[in-house]
């Protein structure tokens, strides 16, 4: 299992399938940080993509789960933070390949959307894939030089 230290955070939609998440990683013995939201009651997913995402661009974490009801807000909200790759993911294959391709530094996820099951193997494949790089490299690049148009 991986090193990688990770980021957590949800609103109330996400909220059951993050602890569900944080159960697994405490089972493989992950490093891991919880950013909240630490209960149900409604809140704005912009404000936990926030917290967990910068962690990551500080450095102080690798990479960032985000779960809110269908991964799109919370998605949307953190590739909006600098340094943010952002990938709404619902399967196996896209998990891998946004690490594997991408080099995406957050998956997201929605609690409405998908099972604990299905999550938790989307979390191993996620923080267990390295980039690639090589002919993605230049690609990354200029995805990150759009946020300085
Ligand atoms: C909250 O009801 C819901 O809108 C939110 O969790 C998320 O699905 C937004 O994209």
């Amino acid at each position: 299992m991986t090193n990688r230290k990770i980021a957590l955070g949800c609103d109330h939609g996400g909220f059951e399938l993050k602890n569900e998440i944080i159960a697994h990683l405490k089972e493989c013995g992950v490093e891991y940080k919880d950013f909240g939201t630490y209960s149900s009651d409604s809140c704005d997913y912009p404000d936990y993509a926030e917290k967990a995402c910068s962690a990551v661009v500080s450095g102080e974490y690798d990479l960032a789960i985000l779960v809110c009801g269908t991964g799109i807000g919370i998605s949307m909200a953190a590739n909006k933070i600098k340094g943010i790759r952002a990938a709404c993911c619902s399967d196996t294959f896209s998990a891998r390949f946004t690490r594997l391709h991408n080099d995406a530094n957050a998956l997201c996820m929605g609690g409405r959307v998908v099972g604990a099951g299905l999550a938790c193997d989307m979390v191993d494949l996620f923080i267990n894939t390295d980039f690639e790089g090589g002919r993605h490299q230049g690609r990354i690049d200029k995805v990150m030089a759009l946020e300085n148009k």
